[in-house]
């Protein structure tokens, strides 16, 4: 079953007491609680922004801690580069909370991968400055 995070509302973390002691003071927690607790897994569905887990998507798992507990968990990452480096975040955080996670993983290109992508052809390809091999030589000169 889809959870689209924005349907939840979470603001930035409100708890006052942190999510390992369960004690929940507002409605939209309770409600999230409530809907990850009632799964046995998750295959999480994330975009990439700066090299990371987007910041609500982190805010939302912060939120909870047991019912993430003992469960399994998958990726789909869409990106300009696959969202590889957000998804290899995502494992660390999950590991934390007890979540085993599955090694292979979906890698969605934007500029490739996406039947909407517009304009088509090599106008699609990020420039040029974020493909080429890194260097250090504006730092070392
Ligand atoms: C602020 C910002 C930072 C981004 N940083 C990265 C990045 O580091 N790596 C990457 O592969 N894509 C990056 N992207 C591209 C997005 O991951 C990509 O467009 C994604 O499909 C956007 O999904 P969304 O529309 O659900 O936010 C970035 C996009 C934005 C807006």
């Amino acid at each position: 079953m889809p959870v689209a995070l924005g349907r939840f509302g979470l603001p930035h973390l409100d708890e006052p007491a942190p999510a390992a002691f369960g004690v929940y003071r507002h409605e939209h927690t309770r409600t999230w609680s409530d809907t990850i607790a009632g799964f046995d897994g998750f295959v999480f569905v994330t975009p990439e922004y700066n090299a990371s887990v987007p910041g609500p998507l982190k805010n939302a798992i912060d939120y909870l801690h047991a019912e993430w507990a003992h469960k399994a968990a998958g990726f789909v990452g869409h990106g300009a580069h696959g969202a590889t480096r957000a998804v290899e975040h995502l494992r660390g955080i999950l590991a934390e909370l007890r979540v085993a996670t599955v090694s292979s993983q979906v890698a969605l290109n934007v500029f490739t991968d996406s039947p909407s992508s517009t304009p088509p052809g090599p106008a699609r390809s990020p420039p040029a400055s974020t493909r080429s091999p890194p260097s250090t030589s504006s730092w070392t000169t």
